[in-house]
């Protein structure tokens, strides 16, 4: 398999849906009483997060210990970081403590990959500034295929503030290697010029793009890393952008909404419509715990085999 998970674009379509069936077999481990398994055990995972999170810490941390690893979470708050040790010495006292993998998030893009040729441990990027985020994009994947058995032609909408959006890169480039078609709404403003380069469609429209959609996915508007104005205000936002009631009448009957969280209530999505039962937001946060025990799994030599001719080969978890 891979030894780093940095980017969705170093996977091919064949490693994605390995990833998700391997995901598939760990899942039915967070419905039993005890929610554990031995395929980690002995081996040490570190969440190295410089930026906030409520979630993707969280699942990471239980990903690693259902499956038995020793778990180290580490926040700047708290650590040497506040008194200024940089990240390459965080990284190498981390590697001197027998790090096997490193989960990372932080606020500049590429700090994953640059931590990469530091240490020895597998990295993991748990979104790196306005790159990527390429767990949140394999559980999202993961959700969508719940639903909607073929990724081929499937029809997706990213809604919102696309330039700010990791969730929004690493998805659509996943979406494009399995063979789905992407657009990307919002005001111009908020979608990037480079947008054209990744194979999408972009729209201003939302109200035209809704009636072929499979699956609606709103973003939240990212403020914490806008440095300019990009729209008049928050009212005229969810004017034109927000999934409101009468929006989600303009979805065909089948289409899944979704959202990354954390959601702006009210703002990008209508609080009554997160809460319908279209909307597959609270199983994205549920099936990021089984995505994620697959990737450290794999990374961590789980499944040893590449991703190609050896692939029939390979064993299947040890989850009895
Ligand atoms: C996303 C993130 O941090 O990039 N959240 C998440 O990981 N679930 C999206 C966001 O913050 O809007």
């Amino acid at each position: 398999m891979i030894k780093h998970l940095l980017s969705i674009n170093q996977l091919s379509d064949r490693d994605i849906l390995r990833i998700l069936d391997t995901a598939e077999s760990f899942r039915e481990v967070g419905t039993r009483v005890i929610k554990k398994v031995p395929a980690l055990r002995g081996r040490t995972v570190v969440n190295l997060f410089f930026e906030n999170s409520t979630r993707t810490r969280i699942s990471f941390e239980l990903a690693a210990k259902r499956l038995s690893a020793d778990v180290i979470n580490f926040s700047t708050s708290g650590s040497s970081v506040s008194k200024g040790e940089s990240l390459k010495d965080t990284a190498l006292t981390l590697q001197a403590m027998g790090a096997d993998a490193i989960v990372i998030r932080h606020a500049s893009s590429g700090a994953p990959h640059t931590l990469s040729r530091w240490v020895s441990a597998s990295v993991l990027n748990a979104g790196d500034g306005t790159h990527e985020h390429p767990t949140q994009a394999l559980l999202d994947l993961f959700t969508i295929r719940e639903h909607i058995p073929s990724f081929e032609g499937l029809r997706i909408a990213i809604v919102g503030d696309v330039r700010h959006s990791r969730v929004a890169r690493s998805l659509t480039f996943a979406m494009r290697i399995m063979g789905g078609e992407v657009t990307l709404v919002g005001p111009p403003t908020l979608i990037p010029p480079e947008a054209a380069g990744w194979g999408a469609e972009v729209s201003h429209d939302l109200d035209a793009v809704l009636p072929k959609l499979d699956v609606c996915y709103m973003l939240r508007v990212q403020r914490e890393r806008q440095r300019q104005q990009y729209f008049p205000s928050v009212r005229e936002y969810s004017r034109l952008f927000g999934l409101t009631r009468s929006r989600v009448r303009g979805l065909p009957e089948h289409a899944l909404i979704m959202h990354p969280g954390p959601m702006n209530r009210g703002v990008e999505i209508a609080s009554d419509v997160a809460d319908l039962p279209r909307a597959v937001i609270s199983d994205q946060v549920t099936n990021g715990i089984a995505v994620r025990m697959s990737l450290l799994y794999l990374v961590l030599g789980g499944g040893r085999a590449s991703s190609s001719e050896e692939d029939s080969e390979r064993s299947e978890p040890e989850v009895a």
